[in-house]
């Protein structure tokens, strides 16, 4: 197959916020215990974070990261988690049938990120509670006050306020699953009045409020349209969720996800567009896509659910999927797909980080390695500076059962002004053929060096484990060339390819 592209630093979309390329730690599983925290691993320090786990998180290039849920955020008393260790209570967790032990909480937490150089995006609980127990978690969080929450964070040996700035009103407020999960109109009053007591403290703050928690919801649309109708003045941004697996086999579709994913963000930034348009207002809804990835959420549903009633187990294996190439060749191509939308999308968190549907997995008292999604990750957050750009593509197409017909080839490239260097960013969707893919760069003048790197396998399937953890990796494509203003690059059957020039 033969596709073309043409790349033109004109064609801007917009800056690139580093805010893209955030995460997402809830506790749920092993993510927290056991996976960033484990005291009696031989890397421990002096906190108990392991730090073999950090050096991946550093390497991954994650910058803001969302805490601590999810589902779990719902039914959690944040004030459990702080102070002196042998006081804080071991709680249900009804999100994930699990037990909490709040051995970890918000000062850890922000510890580790300092360590790990990311920031802090914080969701207060608006399922079991509401504005009072918001307005206390920031009062402690960031305020220098002589009042109670202030030195009670003093006390417990924090001095410096985390100085937390994004923070989500709640999470999937829509979601039958989630507790105290409510209507729209429920859901925008209590969203409105939190957000509006919150900058009562602190007026800078960036509030994100609920979007649905799916394209996939009955109620999607009108939900935002309702939310954002009630809290358009008081609010930053408007939440994406979107989770993606194959559905009866169907990889076709599934390696198109990408085209989901654009239809959702346009359906949002429609919505708020209009809502906009309503208010009359001169300010811009921005999208937080705070949970995004390739979930197995079938597996989980039918194997991995924990319903007993006398079984709540501390950090159970939940949600570990292991991923394989086509799984990061989709989660490479809705990064292509974030960066499509750079104007719009300016924060986005890959759900999740340590091993709950994770790039980075660990063992206890063992290893630590990377998924395979973990690679078209940190490239990405590597190289994707300056300003995203449109690409103008020509490339064949397949059918696929929900999608229809859908571009083999999909391309966003990015240009840092600053030093002038280019990135294009593709996947081959095809499950059999190669393509030929030419670019024209005669838009950028003056480039020298042009390099590639691809991931890819004749094995699809393949995956890194405990047992081979280093079985999948990306490799430099070494049929890049350029003849004067034209690139050409060979595209493997399944893959992911970063391309850049300088
Ligand atoms: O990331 C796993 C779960 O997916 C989150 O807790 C929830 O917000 C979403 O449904």
């Amino acid at each position: 197959l033969h596709s073309r592209l043409t790349i033109d630093p004109a064609a801007a979309i917009g800056p690139i916020d580093r805010r893209l390329f955030g995460s997402f730690v809830e506790h749920l599983g092993r993510c927290v215990y056991d996976g960033i925290y484990e005291p009696t691993h031989a890397t421990a320090d002096e906190e108990g974070f392991r730090t073999d786990v950090m050096d991946l998180v550093r390497e991954l290039g994650v910058s803001t990261i969302r805490y601590p849920g999810g589902n779990f955020v719902s039914g959690y008393r944040w004030e459990d988690g702080v102070g002196p260790r042998e006081d804080r209570p071991r709680r249900l967790d009804l999100a994930w049938h699990s037990t909490e032990t709040n051995e970890i909480g918000l000062d850890e937490f922000a510890s580790w990120l300092e360590k790990v150089g990311s920031e802090l995006m914080y969701a207060v609980n608006l399922g079991t509670r509401g504005i009072q127990d918001a307005l206390d978690v920031l009062e402690y969080a960031n305020l220098r006050t002589d009042t109670a929450f202030a030195r009670q964070r003093v006390a417990n040996g924090r001095p410096e306020p985390h100085d937390i700035r994004m923070w989500c009103l709640g999470n999937e407020m829509d979601g039958p699953w989630q507790l105290g999960y409510s209507t729209a109109e429920e859901y925008a009053r209590i969203a409105g009045q939190t957000a509006r007591a919150m900058r009562q403290i602190d007026p800078d703050l960036e509030l994100v409020v609920c979007g649905s928690s799916g394209a996939q919801m009955p109620t999607f649309g009108e939900w935002e349209r309702v939310v954002l109708e009630r809290t358009y003045d008081e609010v930053d941004y408007i939440s994406c969720h979107a989770y993606y697996e194959p559905i009866d086999g169907d990889l076709g579709s599934f390696l198109a996800s990408a085209v989901n994913m654009d239809g959702f963000i346009e359906s949002v930034v429609s919505t708020a567009d209009h809502v906009k348009a309503l208010r009359r207002s001169d300010k811009t809804i921005k999208i937080s896509f705070d949970e995004w990835n390739v979930w197995y959420q079938s597996r989980y549903n039918d194997v991995d659910k924990i319903t007993d009633v006398d079984t709540w187990p501390v950090a159970p294996r939940l949600l570990e999927d292991s991923y394989s190439v086509m799984d990061a060749v989709v989660v490479g191509s809705l990064l292509i797909s974030l960066l499509r939308h750079a104007d719009r999308v300016t924060s986005a968190s890959l759900a999740q980080l340590v091993n709950v549907i994770a790039p980075i997995m660990t063992e206890p008292g063992g290893p630590s390695w990377r998924q395979t999604t973990f690679f078209p990750f940190s490239l990405t957050s590597r190289l994707a500076r300056g300003q995203a750009l449109r690409v103008t593509l020509d490339s064949p197409t397949y059918d696929t059962a929900v999608f229809g017909a859908v571009p083999v080839v999909d391309a966003v490239a990015t240009h840092d002004e600053a030093t002038g260097d280019v990135s294009v960013f593709l996947v081959n969707r095809s499950l059999t053929e190669e393509v030929e893919l030419s670019v024209d760069i005669s838009a950028f003048g003056a480039i020298d060096a042009v390099s590639g790197t691809t991931l890819a396998d004749p094995d699809v399937h393949a995956a890194n484990t405990l047992a081979e953890p280093e079985r999948v990796a990306p490799a430099e494509n070494t049929s890049v060339r350029r003849e004067g203003s034209t690139v050409t690059i060979t595209l493997p059957p399944v893959s992911w390819s970063a391309v850049t020039l300088g």
